[in-house]
């Protein structure tokens, strides 16, 4: 074991509450980082660390890159910021459109947000929203996964799978939202090459919980399938929209693969 590290006597820590952390016992065991350089960190005790998480995966690019810091340089002189109610800026039209070509076809629509939290939660209101002004109000059904992380928003934990996050805020969870479950299994899965064979038959689940509120429904299947969705009254085929983002991260390489599905 380590020993502890000493606080450095020049940082007050008493003020700073640090999230997902033991605070008590990081004030005990400081990690205190000074300055960064592409793939790594240099910390108050002059240790190189590597930045195996780039950043918590806010620097995938690396850090202190003399071009992103000259971009940000000119962006600043030419403007810093620009409120984005009833105005924008050519810059945030530009990088809205940059977006949209490395969309999926069908994907051409950009909202800024400033996290991932953020964006999980104005994703499930844009949803809701969507359904009630088509005038498919009931249309409100969530299905999240088992130990899934969705930011720290009501919204995301709420569709998220994590007890530890939720168990404190049950009586502020969203109604209306199932979980999967997990696809993490050892004994199926350890030295599997690219995807395991196992594990297909979770998706099975899907089928389950939508056949579920499909009985719900005293026989008036149209009402039900409109719990999740489906192509207007002549169709009562449940729509699924399944949204999976997955981002690949790495010191010094960014990667942003859309991947959205509808089944019907
Ligand atoms: C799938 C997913 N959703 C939401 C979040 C929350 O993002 P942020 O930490 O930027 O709020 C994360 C962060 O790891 C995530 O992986």
């Amino acid at each position: 074991m380590t020993a502890a590290l000493k606080i450095p006597a020049s940082i007050d820590m008493s003020a700073y509450w640090l999230p997902y952390t033991p605070n008590r016992y990081f004030h005990q065991h400081p990690k205190v980082m000074q300055s960064a350089k592409g793939a790594y960190y240099y910390d108050d005790h002059g240790r190189k660390l590597f930045d195996g998480l780039s950043g918590l995966w806010c620097s995938p690019l690396g850090h202190a890159d003399p071009r992103i810091g000259a971009a940000i340089a000119k962006q600043y002189e030419t403007m810093d910021y620009c409120p984005a109610f009833q105005m924008a800026s050519e810059a945030t039209f530009t990088l809205a459109s940059r977006i949209v070509k490395m969309a999926p076809k069908g994907l051409d629509k950009v909202f800024f947000t400033n996290s991932g939290s953020e964006a999980v939660d104005t994703a499930l209101k844009i949803a809701i929203g969507y359904h009630r002004v088509m005038g498919n109000a009931s249309r409100i059904r969530m299905i999240g996964r088992d130990r899934s992380y969705h930011g720290v928003g009501i919204g995301g934990i709420s569709v998220g799978g994590m007890v530890a996050n939720r168990k404190m805020f049950a009586s502020m969870m969203m109604s209306g939202v199932d979980h999967l479950p997990h696809t993490y299994n050892l004994s199926q899965m350890a030295f599997s090459r690219g995807q395991p064979t196992w594990g297909a038959h979770l998706a099975d689940e899907l089928e389950k919980i939508v056949a579920f509120f499909s009985v719900m429904s005293n026989g008036n299947s149209k009402a039900c399938s409109s719990t999740f969705g489906s192509h207007g009254c002549n169709d009562d085929r449940p729509e699924v929209i399944i949204h999976i983002l997955r981002r690949d991260y790495n010191a010094g390489a960014s990667f942003l693969d859309f991947t959205s599905k509808r089944w019907i």
